[in-house]
């Protein structure tokens, strides 16, 4: 028995096997309103998905688990997190998938390690560069089944980002998002077949029938008071 253990540290140590040291804690469908806090201090995976929580505070998690990696919030009913969460993880992924999100949390507390970011089936209506510019290592973002109509060109500005999910948003096809159709090769992005729903007239039309030029002529006015064109290029 004590040989086993050691061997098993000894594996786990050289981080031959990740999933033999990792520590899930599942807790899901308890009706769960809040996360509790009698948590394994060691855990790396923790699922609370399917309950009842609706919102995320500071005390939840900071400073409480420094091994977790992996945290999946999905199906519950959260509408904020509070800023400043998360402090003293490792958090790599965080999957917010079904809640009622209406804008992007703050994720400073976990710039340095966080890669996945699930927001899909949330309410988030608009996004601004400031909200997501600071995810350096972020490589997956997942926002289809959302309210969003535009937002900045996130490819271009996240250095780690490959791939974006936009599928089932109300996507305003006028020159601010001109830069859906300037993506870099190598960078996936997932949009609905008929991902524009403004303006109307293209509602039917496929994403490859749509050209740069075509989007570039088109002035924003569902996400604005008053149509506007961008500005353009002079030569
Ligand atoms: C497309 O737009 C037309 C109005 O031009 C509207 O009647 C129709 O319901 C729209 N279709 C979809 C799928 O939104």
């Amino acid at each position: 028995m004590e040989i086993r253990r050691l061997l098993w540290l000894l594996v786990c140590l050289a981080n031959f096997e990740e999933r033999l040291c990792a520590k899930f804690v599942e807790l899901p469908n308890r009706w769960l309103t809040s996360v509790p806090e009698d948590i394994a201090p060691d855990v790396t995976h923790l699922y609370l998905n399917d309950n009842d929580i609706t919102r995320i505070r500071q005390s939840d998690f900071n400073d409480k688990y420094p091994d977790l990696a992996d945290l999946h919030l999905y199906y519950n009913d959260i509408t904020s997190i509070e800023s400043g969460c998360f402090k003293g993880t490792i958090i790599k992924l965080i999957n917010l998938r079904s809640n009622k999100l209406t804008s992007i949390p703050d994720l400073h507390e976990v710039s340095n390690t966080l890669t996945g970011l699930y927001l899909t089936s949330n309410e988030i209506t608009t996004i601004t560069f400031d909200e997501l510019s600071y995810l350096t290592k972020l490589t997956i973002l997942y926002l289809s089944h959302n309210h969003l109509t535009t937002l900045p060109n996130i490819a271009q500005f996240m250095p780690s980002l490959n791939e974006l999910w936009l599928k089932e948003n109300p996507l305003e096809c006028c020159c601010s998002n001109v830069w859906l159709k300037q993506i870099r090769t190598g960078f996936y992005l997932q949009l609905s077949d008929f991902p524009c729903k403004h303006p109307s007239g293209w509602n039917s039309t496929t994403w490859d029938d749509i050209t740069e030029d075509m989007i570039l002529r088109q002035p924003c006015q569902a996400s604005s008071p008053t149509p506007r064109l961008c500005a353009t290029k002079e030569s």
